[in-house]
């Protein structure tokens, strides 16, 4: 049998570099995805050593061009299972330190180009995951600007279930994540990779990790 093939957002590093690992080694063939070509090429290299295959894709999710070539990439190599992986990080600042450029990026990258990437798969997607954070979930100070992305993701990514879509839908509220090695207070990363895999095979519509003592 052959297993979706999956496109990772935001690939070239942190979780989705680790989750693009993951999949290959279930057999999963990976269309990767970020901005930084050297990084992409070197997980390109590392999947395909072990006999999988994986591409890549170079598109900034900030522009409109780019995100049509992500889109019809997918296409092309008619992608199955999309992981809307790729996120701006909370900086964990007041929202009066942010200037427009960085709000609009935010809310682009971690909310409208998710929403835009489903629309234009809708036709060809079997699952849909969500990378969204336990900040979708909860208030926090200093996360205001994260925080209206998340919620944003979930909300929207809850009420589409409520469509008529052909698309089985994940979404994912993790706490930290060790995603590299000296991160302390995280969570261990093959234990996220195993739970996100298990959700999906099972069909899950939410899974949260929270790791907080
Ligand atoms: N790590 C955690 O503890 C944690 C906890 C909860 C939720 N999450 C969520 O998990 C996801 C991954 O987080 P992470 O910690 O792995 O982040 P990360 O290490 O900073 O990686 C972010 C990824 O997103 C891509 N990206 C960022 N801006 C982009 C843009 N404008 N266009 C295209 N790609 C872009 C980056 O690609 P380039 O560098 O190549 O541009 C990179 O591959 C995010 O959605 C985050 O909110 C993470």
């Amino acid at each position: 049998m052959s297993l979706g093939k999956v496109l990772i957002t935001g690939s070239s590093s942190g979780l989705g570099n680790h989750l693009a690992v993951y999949y290959s080694e279930k057999g999963h063939e990976i269309l990767l995805h970020g901005r930084n070509e050297k990084k992409l090429i070197q997980i390109q290299k590392k999947i395909n050593e072990n006999g999988e295959k994986a591409k890549y894709i170079v598109a900034d999710l900030n522009n409109e061009e780019d995100l049509k070539l992500l889109c019809s990439k997918a296409k092309q190599e008619n992608i199955k299972i999309l992981i809307n992986n790729a996120g701006i990080i909370c900086p964990g600042l007041p929202l009066k330190d942010f200037s427009y450029e960085k709000i609009e990026s935010m809310i682009k990258v971690n909310l409208i180009a998710p929403i835009k990437i489903i629309n234009n798969l809708v036709n060809i997607l079997d699952h849909v995951i969500n990378i969204n954070s336990m900040v979708g979930m909860e208030p926090k100070k200093n996360r205001s600007l994260y925080a209206a992305s998340k919620w944003g993701l979930r909300g929207f990514s809850e009420s589409l279930l409520k469509e008529e879509i052909s698309f089985k839908v994940l979404d994912v509220y993790p706490t930290n994540i060790q995603t590299w090695p000296e991160r302390e207070n995280a969570m261990d990363i093959h234990f996220v990779l195993k739970s996100i895999y298990a959700s999906m095979i099972n069909n899950d519509k939410q899974l949260i990790l929270d790791g907080r003592k």
